[in-house]
């Protein structure tokens, strides 16, 4: 049973909606989602697109993402205001796209994905990158100020890949 709504943006097409998930939602997921709200904004796009992001894990619902993140992030222009959740059993189903960081977070999706379906949504943000010199974005939460760079490095890689391949 898919209970998607498709809804549609005012021109009656219909959204394209993808989610970024990380295991705690306050480092690498809120900034995918706000480097991509950023690219498409730039792109004239945002009423194409319904973007959110979740964590595997609820220890930190209800949070802005990581301070250090948020610093980093506003050195390059990115201002991350989204508060922390964890991923729901709708989520599987409203989204087109569940995007994760890394093997384990995709992993942890494919088994609470709810249907064959469901899973097909599941990737990773650098499948979308021809050129990614890393196969996943790892995590910076117990690193240094190098981690967080380099979190930033690939989402923007990977961004621009992600927006050509869903809006077309
Ligand atoms: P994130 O980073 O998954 O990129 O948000 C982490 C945030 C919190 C924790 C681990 C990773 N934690 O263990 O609380």
């Amino acid at each position: 049973m898919s209970v998607t709504n498709p809804t549609p943006n005012v021109e009656g097409t219909r959204l394209i909606r993808i989610l970024f998930v990380c295991l705690g939602n306050i480092c690498r997921s809120p900034s995918a989602e706000g480097v991509f709200r950023h690219y498409v904004s730039e792109q004239g796009a945002c009423d194409r697109y319904d973007i959110d992001s979740a964590g595997l894990i609820a220890h930190h619902e209800g949070e802005l993402p990581d301070g250090r993140m948020r610093a980093h992030a506003a050195r390059r222009g990115y201002e991350l205001v989204s508060r922390s959740r964890p991923i729901t059993y709708e989520d599987f189903f409203h989204y087109d796209y569940i995007i994760g960081m890394d093997s384990a977070n995709r992993e942890r999706l494919l088994d609470l994905a709810p249907t064959a379906e469901t899973a097909q949504k599941v990737s990773l943000l650098t499948d979308w990158a021809d050129d990614a010199p890393k196969d996943h974005i790892p995590d910076p939460y117990y690193g240094g100020a190098e981690g967080f760079e380099h979190v930033l490095d690939l989402i923007e890689l990977c961004v621009p890949q992600l927006y050509r391949k869903t809006i077309s």
